[in-house]
């Protein structure tokens, strides 16, 4: 088969108005607009707006309530949960069956209900929830998520994960914005799309790296020296995780946005982080020659979060807030392609045989 292409690697499947990654990591660009300049400029809510309206227009509305499904110990198993939840407990109607104007109407609601979920989670079970007309106050969607975490949150936590929460919103066909799109594109409803979108982010290679980020940067602060670390990691030929990937043959331009905010911000493991960064892109270098490995959103999203006193367990939980942006934007895309999703396999198991054939039988 000649247009066999293992993993789809390379593959373009749509053609889309929201954004696709330069592979020289020049820009990240939202609806033709840089993260660079929106970023400190406009809040998370707006660029919501940006990805899926094409404007900066009426953004997320207050969250309503949501239900509380089991509480497992993983944040990120539990937003999925009470996402999924709520196609029952609103009456959600699928896909197919709704226009467009509902749908995006959808997307709000359960975006803006992941982000209270969370929010609420991140508090925690042991304290008060934060009284109404002290969330009430805040002037952002980012502001408001921080409040019902925190009560009164240090503003400059608040631009931190703003500053994240956008660079973080939306990247092209990666892995969990793809499975969005393949729910979207059998009619299945929001939360359902979303819920899917989710538990693909969770995976260690994708939405589940920051948290053993941030453990690299501890481990090597605690041993202070970087470069055995790396040297380490790579002879048990392991993974430093916050480098390589599959669209940048470059840096991640996001990676160097949030640099700059971790240095701006001055965070406290600016410098750490820093050492440990020219480690191993050095090690890379030398034990990968030939190969473009250089830092990506992961490394730098750490410290940022670290900054904004967000402890490493809720780093994929953060991930999925910012980029439920994305999520919906694509989900909208699809929807009105309305085209199913059904790439082929090439089978190369056994030829035709009996049941008798196969081992086991009696
Ligand atoms: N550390 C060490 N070696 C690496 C790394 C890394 N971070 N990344 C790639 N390599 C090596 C691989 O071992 C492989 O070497 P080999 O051919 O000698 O076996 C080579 O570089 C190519 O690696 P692939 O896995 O083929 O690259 P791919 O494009 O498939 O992977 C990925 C991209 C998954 C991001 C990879 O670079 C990786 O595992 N990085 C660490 C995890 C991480 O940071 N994930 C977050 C990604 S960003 C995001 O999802 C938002």
């Amino acid at each position: 088969m000649s247009d066999f292409k293992p993993g789809l690697e390379g593959v373009v499947a749509f053609e889309t108005e929201i954004a696709e990654p330069d592979k020289d990591g020049g820009s990240l660009r939202y609806r033709g607009v840089d993260i660079e300049d929106l970023i400190g400029h406009v809040s998370f809510g707006n660029v919501w707006g940006l990805l899926v309206d094409g404007r900066f227009g009426p953004g997320l509305p207050p969250a309503e309530p949501f239900p509380v499904p089991v509480h497992s110990g993983d944040i990120r198993v539990d937003v999925q949960s009470a996402v999924t939840m709520l196609a029952p407990y609103w009456g959600l109607s699928q896909l197919i069956d709704i226009d467009d104007e509902q749908v995006r109407r959808d997307l709000a609601r359960v975006s803006v209900t992941a982000l209270s979920f969370v929010a609420q989670a991140a508090r925690g079970l042991g304290l008060p929830a934060v009284p109404q007309k002290d969330i009430d106050k805040a002037e952002t969607v980012v502001e408001r998520f921080m409040r019902r975490w925190r009560g009164e949150p240090d503003p400059r936590h608040v631009q931190a994960v703003d500053a994240y929460f956008i660079a973080a919103a939306e990247h092209g066909l990666n892995a969990s914005t793809f499975t969005t799109r393949i729910a979207a594109s059998v009619g299945a409803d929001v939360a359902a799309c979303i819920s899917a979108g989710i538990g693909t982010l969770s995976g260690p290679l994708h939405g589940g790296a920051p948290t053993r980020v941030l453990h690299m940067i501890e481990e090597v602060e605690r041993s202070g020296d970087p470069v055995g670390y790396v040297h380490g990691v790579l002879d048990r030929g392991e993974r430093l995780m916050g480098f390589g990937h599959r669209v940048y043959h470059a840096e991640d331009p996001r990676a160097r946005v949030l640099r700059q905010i971790a240095r701006d911000l001055g965070a406290p493991r600016f410098e750490v982080a820093e050492a440990l960064e020219r480690a191993a892109l050095d090690g890379l270098r030398e034990r990968k020659p030939g190969r473009v490995l250089a830092t990506n959103v992961e490394f730098w999203s750490a410290v940022v979060l670290d900054f904004a006193e967000v402890p490493a367990h809720m780093f994929t939980p953060m991930f999925t807030c910012a980029r439920v942006a994305g999520w919906s934007a694509h989900i909208l895309e699809q929807k009105r392609l309305g085209r199913i999703l059904r790439p082929r396999l090439r089978y190369v198991g056994p030829d035709a045989r009996k049941p008798q054939e196969v081992e086991g039988w009696s």
